[in-house]
């Protein structure tokens, strides 16, 4: 089904490996095709309540824009291949359901972004972050001018960008890139658990905080369609008393028992 990346669902977690090891699973065409068309269908599953989104092996998670591609391209090409690569990781920062990023190694350019576009990220502790394009002429395309800077501050996010220096992982908890560290191999079932917990809340409300939380972040007009957090918060917490899962929360609370959300 899908050429360039894996997928492995189980107790409503779809984990999404980018699968091209031999280039430490560099962004190409065909791995954008697959990564929009795998958030259509996390999107339109009703089996799918969160995903993690990590990289084959253990040395990379995604090592950038796949350099060899570029040789043929120009403006137009260019400006093209960054409209799609941020699309794509727009529709990965907006979907309704929890994605975290668990970083395996390299996070570098592309890589970096991938994982910014997440909800959150998680890493093991031989995983380093950067974004590099400067090394090569070029700048962000995927959208990691602005996340890093949203992310960690404009100071800092000036001087990576500017510098091209990779930092690792204690460099990016430090930051607030991350919000943990792991080994390499508890870093799957470490973000299991997280999902495991948030799959575990209503859905509905997961759903209108990760809305909420992108207009904080976000200051484009067309994404926020013009409105401020704060009003979208207050309708979002309207809406979620029409919820059947409100009412079962805040009655299984007063009834001293665990709710059992049905995301309704
Ligand atoms: N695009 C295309 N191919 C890439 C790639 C990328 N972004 N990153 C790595 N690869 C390929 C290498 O060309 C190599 O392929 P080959 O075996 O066919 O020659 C393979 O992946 C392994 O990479 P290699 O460079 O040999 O591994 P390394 O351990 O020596 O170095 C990195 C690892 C991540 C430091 C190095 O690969 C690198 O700097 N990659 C580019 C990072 C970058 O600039 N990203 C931003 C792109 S806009």
């Amino acid at each position: 089904m899908y050429s360039t990346i894996l997928t492995n669902l189980e107790n409503g977690i779809l984990t999404v490996t980018i699968n091209r090891p031999d280039k430490l699973n560099a962004l190409n065409k065909s791995v954008f095709d697959d990564l929009n068309n795998v958030m259509d269908d996390v999107i339109a599953s009703s089996e799918i309540k969160s995903v993690i989104i990590t990289g084959a092996g253990t040395k990379s998670f995604v090592a950038g824009a796949d350099i060899a591609e570029f040789s043929s391209f120009g403006k137009a090409e260019a400006m093209e291949l960054s409209k799609r690569g941020q699309d794509v990781f727009f529709k990965i920062e907006n979907c309704s359901k929890p994605v975290i990023a668990a970083v395996n190694g390299f996070a570098l350019g592309g890589g970096c972004e991938l994982a910014m576009a997440c909800h959150f990220r998680i890493c093991s502790e031989n995983a380093k972050f950067g974004q590099p394009e400067v090394n090569l002429g070029l700048i962000p395309g995927y959208g990691g001018t602005q996340r890093l800077t949203q992310l960690i501050g404009k100071g800092k996010s000036m001087e990576l960008q500017m510098t091209a220096q990779i930092i690792d992982a204690n460099e990016a908890l430090k930051l607030n890139l991350v919000n943990h560290i792991t080994t390499s191999e508890n870093l799957l079932p470490k973000a299991i658990e997280i999902l495991t917990t948030i799959n575990s809340k209503a859905p509905i409300a997961i759903s209108k905080i990760i809305e909420c939380i992108n207009i904080a972040v976000v200051s484009d007009s067309a994404y926020t369609n013009g409105k401020s957090g704060y009003e979208k918060e207050v309708e979002s917490f309207g809406a979620c008393f029409e919820t059947a899962d409100m009412i079962e929360g805040t009655t299984a609370f007063l009834e001293k028992r665990k709710a059992i959300f049905t995301g309704k």
